[in-house]
């Protein structure tokens, strides 16, 4: 009896383990993935109001996003902070893009070669990534042979042109059709948030 037991126990986690590895809420389910995002707390604009952010719009997003593919995470830091007042770092971020900066990054960069999938977050700045996604992607020998989905946090701009610019910075990655969440969203907890997330990354199932 005791023996029959533990092989039930034993058939029944090992379906468990099964259901998990192919859940069909994770529809990357099977594939290698690192979420690499970059954000920044600190002031920012919501719906018209200049708010102080503990955590980032798009760090809130990507623990989202995570929660559902699981794979690494890499949060892109820089090892220059920028301003916490926004209309200062707005200006920083102008001069940054208009110079085509590189800022250097803190730390370790993950070993991309060993993912299948690169989840790539960012707010919009100015239209497009912060140079600092910029500086990830060039050392990270331009996500050649990755699949990348974008994702970003914006005040209206939505995804910009950040999918075309990376489309032209990868040009030997295959870029999907990204997601962009209004950051006032991420702010005020939007629950309906997580149900686009899910449909995105569902879309994204190849
Ligand atoms: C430097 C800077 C530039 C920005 N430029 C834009 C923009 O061009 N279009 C837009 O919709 N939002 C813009 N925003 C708003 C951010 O994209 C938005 O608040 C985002 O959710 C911030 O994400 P984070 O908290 O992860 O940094 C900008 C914010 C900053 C700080």
């Amino acid at each position: 009896m005791k023996k029959l037991l533990t092989l039930i126990i034993g058939l029944m986690s090992a379906l468990t383990m099964t259901q998990a590895e192919t859940t069909p809420n994770n529809p990357l389910a099977g594939k290698k993935v690192l979420i690499a995002y970059y954000s920044r707390a600190g002031q920012n604009y919501v719906s018209g109001d200049i708010v102080n952010l503990s955590v980032g719009n798009t760090a809130a997003l990507a623990k989202k996003i995570h929660a559902i593919t699981g794979g690494d995470f890499f949060e892109i830091r820089t090892v220059k902070s920028y301003p916490t007042d926004y209309h200062e770092a707005t200006e920083v971020a102008q001069k940054e893009l208009r110079e085509k900066a590189r800022p250097e990054l803190v730390g370790d960069l993950p070993d991309v070669s060993s993912y299948d999938v690169v989840i790539l977050g960012y707010p919009n700045w100015w239209g497009t990534m912060p140079m600092a996604v910029y500086s990830f992607i060039e050392k990270s020998g331009n996500l050649a042979g990755k699949t990348i989905l974008p994702f970003c946090t914006h005040e209206g701009s939505g995804m910009g042109n950040s999918v075309r610019d990376l489309k032209k910075l990868c040009p030997a990655a295959t870029v999907l059709p990204g997601l962009p969440i209004k950051g006032t969203r991420m702010y005020k907890n939007d629950p309906t948030v997580d149900t686009e997330v899910a449909r995105w990354l569902q879309s994204c199932k190849k």
